[in-house]
């Protein structure tokens, strides 16, 4: 299985699914305008929520950033609508950021492969909302967050990358989830330059890089 974006052209465009503040989607923004993904490109910002303020960010760092609301819209319906707009900028890697949104597994089979979430745990654990809060009731000692490629299940996926975060005997749900956020910006960074190099492959249900 190859899960490296289309080859065929040079470089890779990049879109973003965000629900909110969108600061994993300004991180990889970031990381491309300083040089740190060389032949990426941001195509496109999409959200969810028309209030986002992921889509202000976006577009004041000069990228196009829509907001295609899914409020009142079936899942098919807003899927079909965020496809059409994915296709329309020619995206080849798909990188959720805080969507808050379930997909469906039409959506996941289309895109899976050349999609990627971004998790505040360590997967397995913890999967689903408030993953910082879950960690810090169940008394863990070590989070982090995983980008992990996306299939029909619900943070499921393979894991292209992990970070790690030890927990602090004075943190909150707060405390902890803003250190768990600055590896978040870092790990998806990395885990992008993984999968854009061209050098990894699936094998099993482990990331791995290919030899030779
Ligand atoms: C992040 O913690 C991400 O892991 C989770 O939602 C949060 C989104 O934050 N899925 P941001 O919108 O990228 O700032």
């Amino acid at each position: 299985m190859t899960t490296s974006p289309d080859s065929t052209r040079n470089g890779t465009r990049i879109g973003i699914l965000i629900s909110g503040r969108g600061s994993n989607a300004m991180a990889i923004l970031r990381a491309v305008q300083e040089g740190r993904l060389p032949g990426c490109e941001i195509a496109v910002v999409i959200s969810n929520i028309a209030g986002a303020g992921g889509i202000e960010a976006a577009r004041g760092a000069g990228v196009p950033a829509v907001a295609l609301e899914s409020k009142g819209r079936s899942r098919a319906e807003h899927e079909q609508a965020v496809t059409a707009l994915l296709e329309k900028f020619r995206v080849d890697l798909v990188c959720l950021a805080g969507y808050m949104r379930l997909l469906s597994a039409e959506f996941t089979q289309r895109w899976g492969s050349r999609m990627l979430n971004i998790h505040p745990s360590l997967l397995p654990a913890f999967a689903g909302l408030h993953a910082q809060r879950q960690a810090l009731e169940y008394g863990a000692q070590v989070t982090g967050c995983t980008v992990h490629f996306v299939n029909e299940v619900m943070d499921g996926g393979v894991i292209v990358l992990q970070r790690t975060c030890e927990i602090l005997p004075e943190d909150t749900e707060d405390t902890l989830s803003a250190r768990v956020l600055r590896e978040e910006h870092q790990a998806y960074v990395e885990a992008i330059a993984r999968v854009v190099s061209g050098e990894y492959e699936v094998v099993g249900r482990r990331y791995l890089k290919s030899e030779g």
